[in-house]
């Protein structure tokens, strides 16, 4: 299994964003994660398609969009265009998950869906076919710094094996409380896919922490 280490850019000065996704790219991440809250499916709110689209303009390294809002259905071709390789959705926020599931690579890009902690792997065992990832949450969505919730590794667990026994191409990612201390909890349970928000920022170079973090997953994917 491959290690992709990928930030999340909450805890980033929002008045310097563009400047610290080039110094993230320049850092080797593998992309970065959007995390879109709408103050109604989770009781915060962060950034929309137009702040994503601007910092789009100056840097290549692809973008995956989180999102955590209400009725995610009526907004998935706006991360498109804002140039998101990836749209992720909650299915609890949707009408009609196959169709959205099904809509978003329709779209030209890539489909993922995060399962937050409470919610079954169950919901997304039919329609594989139609995913490119899967998120296990390991924090309740909604903010940043928020502690791990080690008790999702057998979850990470049975979705590595669902995904195996697929046969499909699924990414299995992990995020919320992910840093040195606890990815390799994940990574041994078979995640491939690590997001990272404040532990990355709390390293003394992005560089050292993107590092860091894949040698400590690599490590415990080998066992
Ligand atoms: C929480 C977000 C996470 C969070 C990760 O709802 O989905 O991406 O920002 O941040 P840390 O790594 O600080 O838990």
């Amino acid at each position: 299994m491959s290690v992709k280490i990928v930030p999340s850019v909450l805890p980033a000065d929002f008045a310097y964003l563009g400047r610290d996704c080039q110094a993230l790219e320049e850092a080797g991440v593998d992309r970065i994660q959007w995390d879109v809250m709408d103050g109604k499916f989770v009781p915060n709110l962060t950034f929309g398609a137009d702040t994503i689209a601007a910092c789009r303009k100056v840097c290549d390294v692809g973008f995956e969009a989180h999102l955590m809002v209400e009725r995610p259905e009526e907004l998935l071709h706006t991360y498109v265009d804002a140039g998101c390789e990836l749209i992720i959705v909650h299915p609890e926020s949707l009408q009609q998950p196959h169709r959205t599931y099904a809509h978003i690579r329709e779209l030209g890009v890539r489909a993922g869906v995060a399962l937050s902690p409470g919610t079954s792997l169950a919901s997304v065992e039919h329609v594989m076919d139609l995913l490119d990832m899967i998120l296990v949450m390991t924090v309740n969505p909604g903010f940043g710094g928020q502690s791990y919730i080690a008790t999702m590794e057998p979850k990470v667990a049975a979705a590595r094996a669902m995904i195996d026994a697929s046969g499909f191409d699924i990414e299995l990612e992990v995020d919320g409380g992910i840093g040195p201390e606890t990815i390799a909890g994940p990574a041994a349970a078979g995640a491939d896919v690590f997001i990272s928000g404040s532990a990355l920022w709390r390293y003394p170079s992005f560089a050292e922490g993107v590092a860091d973090l894949r040698q400590r997953a690599e490590a415990a994917q080998q066992g």
